[in-house]
């Protein structure tokens, strides 16, 4: 597809290189435990949910800082060999991100950020690219940069009417919301109790209106592994969307193709009931491999899995 006929995405976020362990049991304070294995990949919750945009057809612009290290260096390459815009991944004199994450045998997770590069994102780097988010159909960050950067982006495209999505992983409690519209809110069970204060099911349908609307928030969308996705509206709809049955190899960076692939379809122009079951049929594939990146899963094949849905429904 030539670049006029891709809808335009704009990335606000992380870069890392993921050193990956496998451990029977994770450690407790003060153990250690040995590693049956060490492995590297790309990853970064900015450039997973990138990637799954581009590979849903988007065009993406990524706004990000990597260091200007080999990593770096190579990661730029990736990046602008995956089809993505680097012209906003700017290079600071410090070392690319890391993220150090150990995994067991039941599939539960630690992970520790090294943000290095990724802390240099500043208000200036969004502003220099003020056009082309301008210029963008939605606008997507996480909560791995400094959120000063993530608010200047929601602000110049809640200036031009641009859905904004935001994955607010890790949790930050003191992002600002009142300061911005967020169209569209995707989070994982225990983040929305972090982010609302409750879980969404626990409390009446009045509760959770007003929760959002003091948010800002105009849909919520939850995800919820192997089980089906929630979403709730701040006028008070709610529905359940379902998920492809899958056994997860590795669930590292599943949050994330469910994000990117979310976005790139609304951009597109797609329903958001449609947005969601795609982004759970990406979600989903992407845990049968290993590593946040290589499985993420292309457009055609996330269109086979839910021809596969419907024709289960
Ligand atoms: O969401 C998964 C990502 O979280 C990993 O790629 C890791 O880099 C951390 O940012």
């Amino acid at each position: 597809m030539s670049d006029a006929n891709r809808a335009a995405i704009s990335v606000v976020g992380s870069l890392n290189i993921d050193y990956f362990t496998k451990v029977q049991t994770l450690p407790t304070p003060g153990e250690t435990v040995s590693s049956r294995r060490l492995e590297l990949f790309r990853g970064g919750k900015g450039a997973n949910q990138a990637i799954s945009a581009c590979r849903q057809g988007a065009k993406v612009y990524f706004f990000g800082c990597v260091g200007e290290d080999e990593d770096g260096v190579a990661y730029r390459k990736a990046l602008t060999d995956e089809g993505i815009d680097v012209s906003h991944l700017n290079r600071v004199s410090t070392k690319t991100g890391a993220a150090f994450i150990t995994v067991d045998d039941s599939g539960e997770n630690m992970i520790v950020i090294a943000p290095g590069a990724n802390d240099r994102l500043d208000i200036d780097d969004i502003k220099a690219g003020r056009d082309v988010i301008a210029g963008s159909r939605a606008v997507l960050g996480q909560f791995e940069t400094p959120l000063e950067a993530l608010v200047e982006a929601a602000t110049i495209a809640n200036k031009e009417n641009i859905p904004v999505v935001i994955n607010p992983s890790p949790i930050k409690p003191e992002f600002p919301w009142h300061l911005i519209q967020t169209d569209y809110l995707i989070v994982n069970e225990g983040e929305a109790v972090e982010v609302l204060g409750f879980a969404p099911l626990s409390e009446g349908e009045a509760t959770l209106r007003q929760r959002l609307h003091e948010l800002r928030v105009e849909y919520l969308i939850v995800t919820r592994g192997s089980d089906d996705t929630l979403l709730f509206s701040r006028t008070g709809m709610s529905e359940t969307i379902e998920t492809l049955p899958v056994l997860p190899v590795d669930t590292v960076g599943a949050g994330d193709s469910f994000a990117g692939c979310f976005t790139a379809r609304i951009a597109a122009g797609e329903k958001m009931e449609d947005a969601i079951r795609a982004a759970n049929c990406a979600g989903a594939l992407t845990t049968l491999g290993a590593g946040a990146q290589d499985p993420i899963p292309d457009y055609e094949k996330v269109d086979q899995h839910l021809d596969h849905l419907s024709s289960k429904s």
